[in-house]
C-alpha cells in the first residue's frame, strides 16, 4: 500500500503532457462515457461503455493498464490494485488506507467516513438502516445481484450491445446498477447535484477510490463465472471485436479488444478465493407464501388491481399493477434434445424514460400484499424483485439527447 500511495502521489505530480498523469488517466473514463467518441462507421452513434455488456470488459482493460502503469512507476511488475471488498461486512466502510495523503480525496461525503457502514443500494431518498440492518441489507443485495437476479449472462452483465442503430440497447446488469452505481453515489458529496466526484461519470476516476471499487467489480465478474460455471458469456464476434484504446506503461497507445479481456489469467493476474457470506443471505418472504397467495387472489378477484396501461406514468409515488403471466410459472428444468435446460421467468420493466445525467432509482416488489408494506420493506425481503438504478452522468457533450429509454429485467 505504501508503494501504491507513493505511485499515486507521483502520478498526481506528473505534467499534463504525460499520459500517465493522474488527471489524464482519470479522463480516460470520462471520455468513454460522456459521448466523446463515435462508434466506428456510425457518425450519429456515440460509443458508450456503461449500461451494456461492454461494462465489465472495458473496466477490466482500464484497470489492467492502470495497474501496469503504477507497477512501472514503482518498479514492481507484480503490483496488483487492491480491491475494496464492500460485499463482505469487514469491507463495508470507506477503506482506511484511502483516507490519507495521496489516496484521500477531498470530494467525498464526510458523513459517510468510517465507521459508517456502506449503503450498497444507496439512493439519496433512502434512509440509512443503522449498522446492523444495513450490513444485512448489503448482504441480501449481494445475493439478489449475484444469484437470484443474475441467472443469465444478460441479467448479470447487461444487454448485448452491438454496433449501429439496430444493435443499440441500454440495460445495465445487476451489479452495475447496484452496488456499482449506488456506491459511486454514496461515496461522492451528496449535496452536489451529481454527487461528485465519485457519483458522476465525468469525475468519478479522479477519486483514487475508483480503482479499488472497480477491482471489486472485476473480482465479482470472476466470482459470478465460478458460481455459474461460465467461461465466456457470449461467443459473439461483435462482442469479441469491440475495442478500446489505452496508454500502456510505455506511453504507447494500444488497441485492445473485448476478447483480450475475457481470461484474466492471460492478463497475468488471478483472484485468491475469498469469502462469499452473501450466499447465505437469501431473502426470506415477508408474508408466508400461502397466505400471500390467498390475499393476492382475493384482491385480483375483486379486480382491484389495474394493469399498467399504455400511458406513460410519472413515477413520483408508489403504485401497484397486475402483471399477467405469459409463461409457465417459476424457473424449472426442461428437457430439450435429451438435455436438461433451465428456464427462467423474467419480469421486464421496459421503456423507462429518465434524464441521462441524474441518478435515478426505483424498487420493484412482486407478490406484495399491500403497498404500505412495500414502502417499509427493502432488499431483505423475498418480495423485493430488484431495482432500477442509474448514476449521474456529468457534463453533456451531445446536447441533443435529453432523455433516454432504459429497461430492467428482474
Ligand atoms: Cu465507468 Cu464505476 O464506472
Amino acid at each position: 500500500m505504501e508503494k501504491y500511495r507513493r505511485a499515486t502521489e507521483i502520478m498526481k505530480n506528473l505534467p499534463i503532457t504525460n499520459p500517465h498523469c493522474f488527471v489524464r488517466q482519470a479522463n480516460i473514463h470520462c471520455s468513454y462515457c460522456t459521448g466523446a467518441f463515435k462508434e466506428e462507421n456510425y457518425d450519429d452513434m456515440l460509443l458508450r461503455i456503461h449500461r451494456s455488456r461492454l461494462f465489465f470488459p472495458f473496466h477490466r482493460a482500464y484497470l489492467y493498464f492502470y495497474e501496469r502503469i503504477v507497477g512501472k512507476i514503482m518498479g514492481d511488475d507484480s503490483f496488483a490494485i487492491p480491491y475494496w471488498n464492500w460485499d463482505v461486512p469487514e469491507g463495508m466502510y470507506m477503506p482506511d488506507m484511502f483516507m490519507n495523503e495521496s489516496l484521500f480525496h477531498q470530494k467525498r461525503e464526510t458523513t459517510h467516513f468510517p465507521p459508517r457502514v456502506t449503503e450498497n443500494d444507496f439512493h439519496k431518498s433512502d434512509k440509512f438502516l443503522g449498522p446492523e440492518k444495513q450490513i444485512e441489507a448489503n448482504l441480501a443485495l449481494m445475493y439478489v445481484q449475484m444469484v437470484s437476479g443474475a441467472k443469465t449472462p444478460e441479467l448479470f452483465m447487461g444487454c448485448p450491445l452491438k454496433a449501429g442503430h439496430d444493435g443499440w440497447c441500454m440495460r445495465s446488469g445487476t451489479i452495475e446498477m447496484s452496488p456499482h452505481n449506488s456506491l459511486h453515489s454514496w461515496t461522492g458529496i451528496t449535496s452536489l447535484r451529481e454527487h461528485e466526484d465519485m457519483g458522476a461519470f465525468y469525475a468519478a476516476a479522479r477519486d483514487p477510490l475508483f480503482y479499488p471499487h472497480h477491482s471489486n467489480i472485476d473480482r465479482l465478474w470472476h466470482v459470478w463465472r465460478e458460481l455459474n460455471d461460465v467461461k465466456e458469456e457470449w461467443s459473439d464476434p461483435e462482442w469479441f471485436n469491440s475495442f478500446f484504446y489505452f496508454y500502456d506503461e510505455n506511453q504507447q497507445l494500444i488497441r485492445v479488444r473485448v476478447s483480450d479481456m475475457l481470461d484474466e489469467t492471460k492478463l497475468g493476474y488471478r483472484y485468491v478465493p475469498s469469502e462469499t457470506f452473501w450466499l447465505d443471505y437469501k431473502p426470506t418472504p415477508l408474508v408466508e407464501p400461502n397466505l400471500a397467495k390467498k390475499e393476492l387472489s382475493k384482491l385480483n378477484n375483486g379486480h382491484n388491481t389495474p394493469l399498467f396501461g399504455s400511458n406513460i406514468r410519472r413515477l413520483d409515488t408508489t403504485f401497484t399493477v397486475k402483471v399477467p403471466r405469459s409463461i409457465k410459472p417459476v424457473a424449472e428444468e426442461e428437457m430439450k434434445d435429451g438435455k436438461k435446460i433451465h428456464t427462467e421467468e423474467i419480469l421486464e420493466v421496459d421503456g423507462i424514460l429518465a434524464e441521462e445525467n441524474v441518478a435515478v432509482k426505483f424498487d420493484v416488489f412482486i407478490n406484495m400484499v399491500n403497498e404500505s408494506m412495500a414502502i417499509k420493506s427493502d432488499v431483505r425481503v423475498r418480495e423485493y424483485a430488484g431495482a432500477f438504478q442509474t448514476m449521474g452522468g456529468g457534463k453533456k457533450i451531445n446536447a441533443k439527447k435529453v432523455g433516454k429509454i432504459d429497461d430492467i429485467r428482474i
